[in-house]
């Protein structure tokens, strides 16, 4: 078959030549302007390797908004209407979300069995938790299960859970409380089963929070690098995991100072395990790796 045939075929009119290949690339320096950007506004480091990476992600919203180049992008995402209206995209597009249902399950252990027994014996009646930078929900709702299930065992205890994220993106989904179904496989099924609806769909599996835990969670929007945190300042745990990695080491030093005048003296701070608070500043007293009490 010559290459004519196959044009014909496509019958579309048009030539090869009609099309050009997208080659534009993210310059050093239209990256420097995002990369200070980011760094300023949310804390998270960019250095120059992680331009093709941004290049990468940025892609796809210059190609929904039809625009030809990055720069086109940059100077979009600069301007009035840019910041007004393109923020949503760009942060769910810069800010890594990854998180699971009982991801590094030794914290809800040491809640359930060391910290929860704790606040009891110290008569304790309503616990706060804040799940900081909780992503799509994974985190806050598992807290909310291990508290019921606590709870249930311990009448006379009520707790609330506080979910919050720089991204408004992923705290929609957090709202929505809907998930695949393969995102759960690792809940017992007895616990499945009475904290999550199945739907119908059965091509596309997904669960829903039952309404009661969902009523436990309240979310908001917060960003870490902001002046003041406007939350409470008695949580009894703080969960801020698997964040302060994308922050330099004085930004982290700021962060976890900031979190510990919202945590009630007693109280606990959990960081995710590839985070580390070794000669750090901070009123706080290591019980575990990774396991720290407010003084
Ligand atoms: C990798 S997820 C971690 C989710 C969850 N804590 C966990 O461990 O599974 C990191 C989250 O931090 C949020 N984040 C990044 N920079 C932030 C900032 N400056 N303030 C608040 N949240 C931020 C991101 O939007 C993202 O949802």
């Amino acid at each position: 078959m010559s290459l004519t045939d196959v044009e014909k075929r496509r019958g579309d009119g048009l030539e090869d030549t009609d099309f050009e290949c997208f080659r534009a690339e993210l310059s050093k320096e239209d990256f420097k302007q995002f990369s200070d950007y980011i760094y300023d506004q949310f804390g998270i480091k960019m250095p120059e390797v992680k331009r093709v990476m941004l290049q990468g992600r940025l892609l796809k919203r210059i190609r929904d908004l039809k625009m030809h180049s990055y720069t086109e992008y940059k100077e979009y995402f600069f301007s009035r209407e840019g910041q007004q209206n393109e923020l949503y995209n760009f942060l769910s597009v810069v800010t890594t979300n990854k998180t699971d249902f009982f991801r590094e399950s030794v914290h809800f252990d040491f809640l359930q069995n060391e910290a929860l027994p704790e606040m009891e014996r110290e008569g304790k009646k309503n616990v706060k938790i804040w799940s900081a930078a909780c992503s799509s929900g994974e985190e806050p709702y598992t807290i909310s299960i291990v508290m019921n299930e606590y709870i249930e065992h311990h009448p006379g205890m009520t707790f609330t859970v506080l979910g919050t994220d720089i991204s408004a993106n992923v705290l929609e989904k957090a709202a929505r409380g809907v998930y695949a179904e393969k995102l759960i496989n690792m809940i017992p099924l007895e616990m499945k089963r009475k904290y999550f609806l199945r739907s119908k769909d059965r091509e596309n599996p997904t669960v829903r929070v039952v309404p009661a835990l969902q009523r436990t969670l309240s979310l908001k929007y917060l960003n870490f690098m902001d002046q003041n945190y406007e939350v409470d300042n008695d949580f009894d745990v703080i969960f801020c995991r698997n964040v302060l990695i994308y922050f330099d080491r004085e930004t982290q030093e700021r962060v976890i100072n900031k979190l510990c005048s919202k945590l009630r003296s007693g109280g606990y701070l959990f960081i995710g395990h590839s985070e580390s608070m070794a000669n750090m500043d901070v009123p706080l007293e290591n019980i575990q790796p990774t396991i720290f009490k407010r003084k």
